[in-house]
């Protein structure tokens, strides 16, 4: 992509971009796993466009149900005394799903407003104890818990915690793989820790499955210490790891849950917390007690619909299945391409992949030519190239996926190399 050209910057500032950036691809359709631009190009969309357009582009239940809720009520608040029938059917549906008995279900706009919401969950849930004091959140590197203050202070990618100021204090950050430096956090900071929070499989940050029982010991260790486990599962949620959270996945159930993306495809944007009997009993234990947290959107009907129509399809066409065959075919393509010398590692599980780049490759440029050839993929930190389509896409777009990152590498790479 050029850096920069005669032309003006266009009012919209993009997220995650260059502010002075002026060349953009309109995207104008989508279907199934393929998406369109405004030229008439077509894409293999190889990251279901960010991690979250699981049931595919064009589904027409999902535009129906939208439009059949905004022609009935468009929008009334939640706040205090007020509900909808779409907020109640899909908390009551995500209530059956969670992976914990007796869930309730906090609904948001999005992944960064979930993870704050479980984040103040967390401090509420001592604070009502008698306990304000124990605040304090562990997190791990190489995470990503969105961009608002509590998930900017949480994730662990450096460049995005700076030039903002002031963090949240009180948020200590350990190294990814190690429980030991887990159990080293609780011992100093002792039983002033609120919360651990990690996503099941870490996602945006390079794409790393937990390593064996890493999920596992740190239950153990948060049940030893008293603090709450929080998975952020915006991207693990809704199929994408073949079940329908990555605490099925793995079998570590932890006590409050985050979603957003794959719970709506994207269709509208919604997300939520899916809070545990540990929390809930202690947020119902005092009828006097206002929980004074809460979005003008939260419970949207439109988004809400939108939602249990995308449950609904994941059900009805079995999509959770398809998540572990997307692995079975994208895990030895990606292997051979490695294998062939052209990258230097493969990492994911499932419907979650990312190819590591060697150090001289750079991910961007591969990112760009395979664009040029008519597919998606992301690039991400630690020098990847990220995979994670529509769990709708066929093997003859996932071969078109590995065979266009295949050429691409060559092509960089042979470049790379005569200059
Ligand atoms: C694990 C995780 N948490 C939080 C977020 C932030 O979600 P949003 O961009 O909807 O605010 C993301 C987005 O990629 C995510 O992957």
């Amino acid at each position: 992509m050029p850096v920069s050209d005669d032309r003006p910057t266009p009012p919209f500032l993009h997220p995650f971009a260059r502010p002075a950036a002026t060349e953009f691809i309109e995207i104008v359709r989508g279907e199934g796993a393929l998406i369109w631009d405004a030229d008439g190009n077509e894409y293999v969309d190889a990251l279901a466009s960010l991690w979250y357009c699981n049931v595919g582009h064009g589904r027409a239940e999902l535009a129906d149900a939208v439009g059949e809720q905004l022609r009935t009520l468009d929008a009334f608040h939640t706040f205090e005394l007020f509900t909808n029938p779409a907020a109640e059917r899909l908390t009551a549906e995500l209530a059956a799903l969670a992976p914990m008995p007796d869930a309730r279900v906090f609904l948001t706009n999005s992944g960064s407003e979930s993870v704050d919401t479980a984040m103040k969950l967390a401090r509420l849930f001592w604070s009502w104890q008698g306990r304000a004091d124990r605040s304090v959140i562990i997190s791990r590197d190489r995470a990503y818990h969105g961009v608002t203050y509590g998930g900017t202070s949480a994730q662990g990618l450096a460049p995005n915690k700076e030039h903002w100021g002031d963090l949240l204090g009180g948020v200590v950050q350990v190294h990814a793989e190690s429980l030991d430096e887990v159990a080293a956090a609780l011992a100093q900071h002792g039983d002033r820790v609120a919360a651990v929070i990690t996503e099941p499989v870490q996602g945006a940050g390079g794409v790393f499955p937990p390593p064996d029982g890493y999920l596992q010991g740190l239950r153990e260790l948060c049940d030893a210490n008293g603090a709450l486990l929080l998975y952020d599962e915006e991207i693990t949620g809704f199929g994408r790891l073949g079940t329908w959270w990555g605490a099925d996945r793995y079998g570590v159930t932890p006590d409050l849950i985050t979603f957003a993306k794959g719970v709506t495809s994207g269709y509208q944007p919604l997300g939520g917390v899916l809070v545990g009997p540990r929390v809930r009993e202690v947020l119902e234990s005092d009828d006097t007690r206002w929980l004074r947290h809460g979005f003008t959107y939260s419970g949207h009907p439109a988004a809400c619909a939108a939602a249990s129509a995308n449950l609904a399809v994941l059900r009805d066409d079995d999509l959770l299945a398809r998540a572990p065959h997307i692995g079975a075919v994208l895990q030895p393509g990606l292997q051979a391409i490695v294998d062939d010398g052209l990258a230097s590692g493969v990492r994911g599980t499932d419907g979650i992949w990312a190819l590591a780049m060697h150090a001289d490759t750079s991910a961007m440029d591969v990112r760009d030519r395979m664009l040029r050839n008519g597919v998606i993929p992301r690039p991400i930190a630690t020098h990847s190239v990220a995979f994670c389509p529509p769990l709708v896409i066929t093997d003859e777009q996932l071969d078109r996926t590995l065979s266009v990152t295949r050429d691409a590498l060559e092509a960089v790479r042979a470049r790379a190399s005569t200059t």
